[in-house]
């Protein structure tokens, strides 16, 4: 385990099996549709890669980039979008690796309704829901999981540890300055 992780939340075994159990799932939608699966840079990167590989039927792969965060440690209540994607009469499923406050999602989910698409559903790997605040739910959800610093499978701070093969919470003393 990495020395600045506290402990590991969710492991390289109950990911893949997860990840499987959703490919399921989407299969029974999505198998004659072929959808477009997006990506939300950077953190839905690694997620990204297991879901399309897990699942078997036909569908593109998009990306687009929303920040909010920063380096900071909290939202910084910004979404920036840049968005090209050819949506129209599209079955799209926007894909995350973390749905936290939610205001990513919605403003993205807005985005693409407006291009008036076949369809938008949300597949969250981690779902923090205490902490949302804007008016957005996945459809499809790896875990829901409590308010922690969560690190690994994509997910940063500032920058480092989306290379971990597991989900795994970061010490406080490597985002508190004062180590309380
Ligand atoms: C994270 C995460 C989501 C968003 C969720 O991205 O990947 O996109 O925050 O937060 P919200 O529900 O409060 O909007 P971040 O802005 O950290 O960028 P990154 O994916 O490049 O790390």
């Amino acid at each position: 385990m990495h020395k600045d992780v506290l402990y590991i939340a969710y492991s390289e075994d109950e990911i893949r099996r997860r990840v499987r159990e959703l490919a399921a799932a989407l299969q029974s939608e999505y198998a004659d549709k072929n959808p477009v699966f997006i990506g939300i840079l950077k953190g839905a990167f690694v997620f990204m890669a297991d879901l399309v590989r897990a699942c078997g039927f036909p569908l593109e792969v998009q990306f687009l980039k929303a920040s909010s965060y920063g380096f900071a440690a909290v939202t910084s209540g910004t979404v920036e979008v840049s968005m090209s994607v050819a949506a129209e009469n599209r079955h799209i499923l926007i894909v995350e690796d973390i749905l936290d406050t939610g205001r990513t999602l919605k403003k993205l989910r807005d985005k693409l309704l407006a291009q008036n698409p076949a369809s938008v559903k949300i597949c969250a790997f981690l779902d923090k829901t205490e902490r949302r605040e804007a008016d957005v739910s996945a459809d499809y959800t790896g875990f829901g999981c409590p308010s922690e610093f969560f690190v690994g499978y994509g997910l940063d701070y500032a920058e480092r540890y989306r290379n971990l093969p597991y989900i795994g919470v970061l010490k406080p003393e490597i985002y508190l300055p004062d180590g309380s």
